[in-house]
């Protein structure tokens, strides 16, 4: 925290402003804060007041600062559950299997991360490319590499970023090069936990990479580590292709589901965080939520490996803690927009809908309260940090086609969803302090 002897001179941030402080699709439009010509108001990085500006002008102290951004739409920075930092470079890599994508482009990008220098560079490309997207948190898979997580680490705190990050554990069924082993994988993540964890906005994750890929010492010590580190993050891969949840089942015969072979290394837990979960039952389902563990949904991903439809609506039943995740590099895209654009066509093919409010909350505040960080981020509520995007509605020939034909909020949100990009994001601001901006000619 700042000390300052007078408070400093709060930034004025106007707009049309759109937040959410509670679930849609539970609390219908009681949940969305919208105002058209907006005020947020900001003091050493944290919200002051949100509210119209016709009635916080006048509150306004006169040493305030101000950014007009009239026209253009200000949200809470995007919140995405589940990505890879060193699979950028990969990313549409023509189309394969899980099994076999890992073993043609995943494994030999992370490889490459045992070089510092190149950890490095490609941490820094992956933080630009979240906050050029507007993503201001992220949870993310680092590579077995100690060095990879520091990469990363260090490139989200120079940005201050808000960032929850591992280094893979995986002792089996990878290439040697890509190898750790129980003791070693234990002692470099609590090396890096003693280093980053809680530190400015960084907190560890626990990685296990998925159950087919550690032995079950790896796995115990995983429990045992996330069970004994306040505040610690345990992420890891579930179900995400029916022979990948065989595989894990032959390697487990005594298992009752895929998640049970988590859950008899004790990773099931309110900061853990289960990528995918296509092929669960509703007694995984139950079992998770009772635990207040996440699931991330990653439709871009999910669409592109033909692993399968995510149910939201169970999870919605279930009474689970939904995010929403790019799972880049199966994933296809950095935008939180087009991962909402695949999300509402992954719904639409089982049967489902995603009202666009619904998914602006998943991007948001649903996946501040995955992440457990629903005090701090995902709205404009009074005292969270000042981590917010201004999106621009006619950023392109098409959509400004689009939404000046568009009657009401939600068919601006819907078309933004459906037709957006990082082309969209005019500008990102973490902690009140701008951290992207288009170039020249596209910001007014
Ligand atoms: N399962 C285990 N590792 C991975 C990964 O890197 N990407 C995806 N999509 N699934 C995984
Ligand atoms: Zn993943």
């Amino acid at each position: 925290m700042r000390i300052s002897v007078s408070p400093s001179p709060p930034l004025a941030v106007r707009g049309e402003i759109v937040h959410f402080t509670d679930d849609p699709a539970e609390r219908g439009s009681d949940a969305c804060a919208h105002f058209p010509d907006g005020l947020l108001l900001i003091r050493d990085g944290h919200v002051l007041d949100c509210g119209p500006a016709a009635e916080l002008e006048s509150k306004l102290p006169t040493d305030a600062r101000r950014v007009d951004y009239s026209g253009k739409l200000i949200l809470p920075g995007f919140i995405d559950t589940h990505t890879h930092s060193a699979q950028t470079e990969i990313i549409a890599s023509h189309g394969e299997h899980l099994a076999e994508w890992l073993e043609k482009y995943a494994w030999p990008a992370e490889a490459r991360h045992a070089a510092p220098a190149h950890a490095a560079s490609e941490a820094g490309f992956f933080c630009d490319q979240l906050l050029r997207h507007g993503t201001t948190t992220a949870m993310v898979f680092t590579t077995v590499h100690p060095v990879s997580a520091d990469a990363l680490f260090e490139a989200a705190r120079a940005r201050r970023m808000r960032m929850i990050a591992g280094k893979v554990l995986m002792d089996r069924n990878c290439p040697p090069a890509l190898r750790d082993d129980p003791a070693l994988g234990d002692a470099q993540s609590r090396a890096l936990i003693e280093k980053w964890h809680g530190r400015d906005r960084l907190a560890y994750a626990v990685t296990p990479r998925f159950a087919p890929t550690s032995s079950e010492e790896q796995m115990r010590l995983a429990g045992r580590l996330f069970s004994e580190i306040p505040g610690l993050y345990l992420q890891t891969h579930l179900a995400e292709q029916r022979a990948e949840t065989a595989w894990a089942m032959r390697l487990s015969p005594n298992a009752r589901s895929y998640l049970d072979i988590y859950e008899r290394f004790a990773h099931i837990a309110p900061r853990s965080n289960f990528a995918h979960c296509l092929w669960i039952d509703d007694e995984d389902c139950r079992l998770m939520a009772e635990r207040g563990a996440a699931v991330s949904f990653c439709p871009t991903s999910n669409l592109f490996l033909g692993s399968g439809l995510f149910d939201l609506a169970r999870a919605r039943r279930f009474g689970l803690r939904v995010g929403l995740g790019t799972d880049i590099g199966a994933g296809t895209s950095f935008s939180m927009l087009q991962t909402l654009a695949e999300a509402y066509k992954v719904l639409r093919l089982a049967g489902q809908t995603l009202t666009p409010e619904a998914g602006f909350y998943l991007a948001t505040l649903g996946g501040a309260r995955a992440l457990r960080l629903e005090s701090r981020i995902g709205s404009f509520l009074q005292d969270k940090e000042a981590d917010f995007i201004v999106l621009d509605p006619h950023a392109t020939p098409l959509l400004k086609a689009r939404t000046t034909r568009a009657a009401t909020l939600t068919e601006r949100l819907f078309a933004l969803m459906t037709l957006g990009d990082d082309r969209c994001v005019a500008a990102t601001y973490l902690l009140g302090e701008i951290a992207f901006a288009q170039q020249k000619g596209t910001v007014a």
